[in-house]
C-alpha cells in the first residue's frame, strides 16, 4: 500500500525511512521533492508529534540557529517556526526588513552569504518568489519558503496533508476543492495536492484566475497519477464531489474600495451553510487562516463539525519541525534512547 493511502496510526507503526538524503536541501518549492519524499517528511512529522506529546523538548538541534525573515506579518508561520526550533533544542532569530540592512543597504545575495556564516537554516516570507530563489541561490544553508506572496505557500499545504492523514488517512484518489482567488494559497493547494495524488477542483472568480504555469504543473502531476484537474468559475461544480473544501483570504491590506468590490465580485464563492448543503456528505472544511469571517467563510462553517482549521494551524509546527530536522540534519546519534529511532533515520 502506498504511504498516501495510510493514516497516521499506520505511519507510526512503520519504520521511518532513511532521511539523510534531505540534509542541505532547500524547501523553496515542494515541487522540488517527489511525492514519496513529501510523504517521508510527513511520516517524520507524525513520529515527532507523537514524541512531542510525551516529551515536548527533543534537543536534536542543540546549538543550531534558524533565521526567520518576514517581509510580511505572520501569526502562525512565525510562532510555529520559532516554537518548533526551540522544541528541537535550537534557537530562532526574527529578522524583519527595516530592522536589518536588507533590502535598502545590502543585497539579497550578500545577506544570504552573511546569514549563512551564523545560521544553520533560513526561513523567509517574501513578497516575491524571486527573492526567495535568490536567497536560496546564495545561501550555503537550507532555505525554507515561509510564503512567497506572489506565488506559493508550500509549507502550509504540505502541513495540511499531515492534517488530512490524521482525519481521513487518505490522500491518493481523494478530491480537493479550492474556492477563491487564484493567489498563492490557491497555487499551493493545486500544486501540492496534485503532487500527492489527489484530484483537484479549482473554482476561481473570473477576475482572479490562477496562473497558466500553475495549471501546467498540476496537469503534469495529474497525468502522472491518472487523476483529474477541474478548473471552473462555478463554486457548486467544484464542491459537489469534493472530500475537502479549501478557501483563503479574499483581500490583504487593501483599500476600502477594493474590499467592497471583491466582496461583491466573490459573493457566490463564500463557504456558507447554503453552499455546504451541496457538498458531499462527510466533506471537511479547510482554511490556512487568518480568516475574515463573513467574507470567504461564515461562522457556522469555520466553527462547525466539518472544520479542520485549528488542527491545520497546530500541524504547521509539527510538519515544520520535520522539515527543519531533515534539512539541517544531525552529526551523531543522540544519547537519549527516546531520540534514537529518529536519530538513526536522520543518519541513514
Ligand atoms: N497560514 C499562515 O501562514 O498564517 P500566518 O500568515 O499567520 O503565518
Amino acid at each position: 500500500m502506498s504511504t498516501a493511502q495510510l493514516g497516521t496510526a499506520e505511519l507510526r507503526a512503520r519504520p521511518l525511512p532513511s532521511l539523510a538524503k534531505f540534509r542541505g536541501r532547500d524547501f523553496v518549492s515542494d515541487q522540488d521533492f517527489t511525492c514519496e519524499e513529501l510523504l517521508e517528511l510527513i511520516h517524520l512529522a507524525v513520529v515527532l508529534k507523537e514524541l512531542w506529546a510525551r516529551k515536548p523538548v527533543t534537543p536534536f538541534l542543540l546549538g543550531k540557529h534558524l533565521g526567520m525573515i518576514f517581509e510580511d506579518p505572520s501569526t502562525r508561520t512565525r510562532i510555529s517556526f520559532e516554537t518548533g526550533m526551540v522544541e528541537l533544542g535550537g534557537h530562532a532569530v526574527y529578522l524583519r526588513p527595516g530592522e536589518m540592512h536588507l533590502p535598502a543597504r545590502e543585497s539579497i545575495a550578500d545577506t544570504a552569504r552573511v546569514l549563512s556564516r551564523f545560521l544553520h537554516c533560513i526561513e523567509a516570507r517574501t513578497h516575491t518568489v524571486a527573492v526567495l530563489r535568490e536567497l536560496a541561490q546564495y545561501a550555503t544553508v537550507p532555505v525554507i519558503n515561509g510564503e512567497a506572496g506572489d506565488y506559493d505557500h508550500p509549507i502550509q499545504s504540505v502541513s495540511d496533508a499531515l492534517t488530512i492523514l490524521e482525519y481521513d488517512g487518505r490522500l491518493e484518489g481523494a478530491t480537493m476543492a479550492f474556492l477563491g482567488n487564484g493567489d498563492c494559497m490557491c497555487n499551493s493547494v493545486i500544486m501540492t495536492f496534485s503532487l500527492l495524488g489527489m484530484n483537484v477542483n479549482v473554482a476561481t472568480p473570473p477576475h482572479f484566475p490562477f496562473r497558466d504555469e500553475i495549471r501546467a504543473v498540476a496537469e503534469r502531476n495529474c497525468a502522472a497519477y491518472g487523476t483529474r484537474l477541474l478548473v471552473t468559475d462555478d463554486p457548486v461544480e467544484a464542491v459537489r464531489d469534493a472530500d475537502y473544501v479549501y478557501t483563503s483570504l479574499w483581500w490583504w491590506e487593501d483599500s476600502e474600495e477594493y474590499v467592497a468590490e471583491i466582496r461583491r465580485k466573490n459573493r457566490t464563492f463564500q463557504v456558507n451553510a447554503e453552499l455546504w448543503s451541496l457538498t458531499k456528505p462527510g466533506a471537511l472544511f479547510m482554511h490556512c487562516l487568518p480568516a475574515v469571517r463573513g467574507d470567504e467563510v461564515t461562522d457556522e462553517i469555520i466553527d462547525g463539525p466539518a472544520s479542520m482549521v485549528w488542527d491545520m494551524a497546530e500541524n504547521r509546527k509539527h510538519l515544520q519541525k520535520a522539515v527543519l530536522l531533515a534539512l539541517v540534519g544531525i552529526d551523531e546519534l543522540p544519547g537519549d534512547p527516546d531520540l534514537q529511532k529518529i536519530g538513526r533515520a536522520l543518519l541513514s
